[in-house]
């Protein structure tokens, strides 16, 4: 495990941004793993920053997201396809067929998932996967359980990352139940990982998922076994790692 100190959210982004683009940089067609959420938006902004600057091209990048609500439809302001078009995608030269996210409006959602793993499978895996990191701990959305969820799969969404979305959505009743996530086998099966995380509010559980024991009960601490594991996280977040 790398951890990369970052001065500040700003600081965080860049550098984070900087193992992006050298990720593309150096395997031109390379599938990145990415992530929604207020986390990676600095990052986003970085990269959109630089591809007008010439400095990188994501022309023939293939993406897969982590996850998405379901039965909320693509262009629903709050879809996470919506938030990676507006955020991201409509602003570089990524070539639009080559995004994926799963299909929260599939009519089965079991054969879904199975379309998603069969996807990422197909791609030759990932290259570089982004992460965030939810305040209980979840990686994509995957969930505090008794069992780590190995494939992509549908989750009940739990109350307190409905609460932590919910500053989204008109009032907490609209957040959606439930999500398809991508599971932890194809998140640790990517070659390098890229953990983000800002802010004291996530200190604690960032110790936790660093330092303690490796538990469903805490998701992200698999994370610990990834031989090529990168965190960037600003001071705040890194604050409890090094008391
Ligand atoms: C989003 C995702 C989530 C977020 C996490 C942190 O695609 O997979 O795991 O990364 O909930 O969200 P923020 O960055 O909003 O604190």
């Amino acid at each position: 495990m790398r951890i990369i100190k970052a001065k500040s959210y700003g600081d965080m982004s860049r550098k984070a941004a900087n193992v992006i683009s050298a990720q593309v940089i150096l395997k031109s067609n390379c599938v990145l793993g990415l992530a929604t959420g207020a986390t990676v938006l600095g990052i986003y902004e970085q990269l959109i920053d630089w591809y007008q600057k010439g400095d990188v091209d994501f022309s023939g990048v293939r993406s897969v997201n982590l996850d998405e609500y379901v039965k909320l439809p693509g262009d629903h302001e709050q879809s996470y396809r919506h938030y990676m078009d507006i955020n991201f995608f409509h602003h570089i030269n990524i070539r639009m067929e080559n995004t994926n996210l799963p299909n929260g409006m599939a009519e089965g959602i079991e054969s879904e998932c199975h379309r998603y793993d069969a996807l990422i499978e197909g791609l030759g895996g990932i290259d570089l996967q982004l992460l965030g990191l939810g305040h209980n701990g979840h990686i994509g959305f995957n969930e505090p359980n008794e069992a780590f969820e190995k494939l992509t799969h549908c989750v009940q969404l739990k109350d307190i990352t409905r609460k932590a979305n919910a500053r989204y959505f008109q009032d907490e009743d609209q957040v959606p139940k439930e999500a398809i996530t991508m599971g932890i086998k194809s998140i640790m099966q990517a070659k390098r990982i890229l953990l983000c995380v800002s802010g004291a509010h996530k200190a604690e559980i960032l110790k936790q998922v660093l330092t303690g024991p490796v538990t469903p009960a805490l998701p992200g601490s698999i994370l610990q076994m990834h031989p090529n594991l990168i965190v960037v996280a600003d001071e705040e977040a890194l604050a409890l790692l090094y008391d």
